[in-house]
């Protein structure tokens, strides 16, 4: 039969975390695995700014015909405002456009196609640690992927090591680098230390790929964005990712963008003439919903201050559920050990909890979380954080 050598591969080792998350039946569960932001009753609730816009569209949406190549050009510009800031040069000298892809993951394989096609030759760079599917897209795209340090085995953040590597990249390479919110660390770059990556990346002539899929999580909208618009400011050529899954709560709506940054008009429009081909070829043109409810949020004032506000108040109370937890860990003489949880930033926390305490989390405790450790802070529960602490504490006594 034309099937009979083809074998099984293990699933997602993230996504399958929601069906074993789902199979259990007690009812203290804790799902931190998958990145998706919950509330305290366990929801991931829909921000109502993207309800009123639905509505909106509802009422007001005249046809469902292909959108182009490039996305919706509203919500392209929009997005790239968002992005870049809304005095951005860049945009001013249409030197920077965005092309609107099936969620942040989208954009990543349409750069990675991209690079295989439009500049053979050139290395990948990602980090160490890094998201698994950063590894696998690139790869099969046929692309070489290498790695620079980032977190060391002490579970710190190694700047040095970071710095050293990049140092030693082929010229030319393209290097991805997390704008904020780490996956799956949680540790960010200072702005100094942004600052001597952006230096290497100059002297190298690196291309940076910067992947900015929690816009809001962080520190802010504005200020996650810095070291997005400092590269954007400082270097001739940038490609950015931008997802609106996380920060819009518009996950399965899959709604993401590839910008573009150019050193003039003229050779922006080249490459996007590319990825209009290389999209068309992965998935003709996007879906448009999710854009649609996007550009209508961002394109009115009174709609993007109340989205502002929800996105502020998802940061607000992450923040908060990292303080809470190191402090229901003091009770067990674990607040220094994981006095890390409290400075990381963004959904992710690289607990430092070694794969068979990860284990022996979910199996004595039903915690879910991925076996490099990391653990979705955004899946915690305010009103069971001294339960999560006394299952930590369990495992790593
Ligand atoms: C995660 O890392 O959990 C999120 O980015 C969701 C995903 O697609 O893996």
């Amino acid at each position: 039969m034309h099937f009979d050598a083809i074998g099984r591969v293990p699933g997602d080792p993230i996504l399958g975390l929601m069906d074993l998350y789902a199979q259990d039946t007690n009812p203290n569960k804790f799902d931190l695995g998958v990145g998706v932001y919950k509330d305290d009753q366990g929801l991931t609730p829909i921000p109502h700014s993207v309800k009123l816009a639905e509505q909106r569209l509802v009422e007001q949406q005249t046809t469902k015909t292909y959108i182009g190549g490039h996305g919706d050009a509203a919500f392209g510009t929009l997005i790239s405002a968002l992005v870049l800031g809304a005095d951005s040069a860049l945009i001013r000298e249409r030197r920077a456009g965005a092309t609107q892809t099936p969620g942040g993951t989208g954009a990543l394989r349409l750069s990675a196609d991209f690079i295989a096609h439009s500049l053979p030759g050139r290395g990948v760079w990602l980090s160490n640690p890094t998201w698994p599917i950063h590894e696998t897209i690139f790869a099969k795209a046929g692309l070489k992927v290498s790695h620079y340090p980032y977190v060391g085995a002490d579970n710190r953040l190694d700047v040095a090591a970071m710095l050293a590597t990049l140092a030693t990249v082929p010229k030319g390479d393209v290097v991805l680098l997390h704008a904020c919110c780490h996956n799956p660390t949680g540790f960010d770059l200072s702005q100094d230390d942004w600052r001597e990556v952006l230096q290497i990346v100059r002297e190298r002539q690196l291309l940076p790929l910067i992947d900015f899929a929690y816009q809001g999580f962080g520190d802010g909208l504005e200020q996650d964005a810095w070291a997005v618009r400092l590269f954007a400011a400082a270097l001739p050529e940038v490609l950015v990712t931008s997802s609106c899954s996380k920060n819009f709560g518009l996950y399965r709506d899959r709604v993401g963008a590839l910008i573009v940054c150019a050193a003039n008009a003229e050779k922006l429009t080249d490459v996007r003439s590319q990825l209009a081909n290389t999209a068309r070829n992965l998935w003709s043109t996007p879906p448009d919903h999710g854009a649609a409810v996007v550009a209508t949020i961002l394109g009115d004032a009174e709609l993007k201050k109340l989205w502002s506000e929800e996105v502020e108040a998802m940061r607000s109370r992450i923040a908060q559920l990292r303080s809470g937890l190191v402090e229901a860990l003091a009770p067990h003489g674990l607040a220094e050990r994981f006095a890390h949880i409290g400075a990381q930033r963004g959904m992710f926390s690289y607990t430092g909890l070694s794969a068979a305490q990860v284990q022996q989390l979910r199996e004595k405790h039903s915690v879910y979380m991925v076996s490099s450790g990391r653990a979705n802070v955004a899946g915690m529960d305010a009103t069971r954080l001294a339960l999560l602490a006394q299952a930590i504490a369990d495992v790593s006594n």
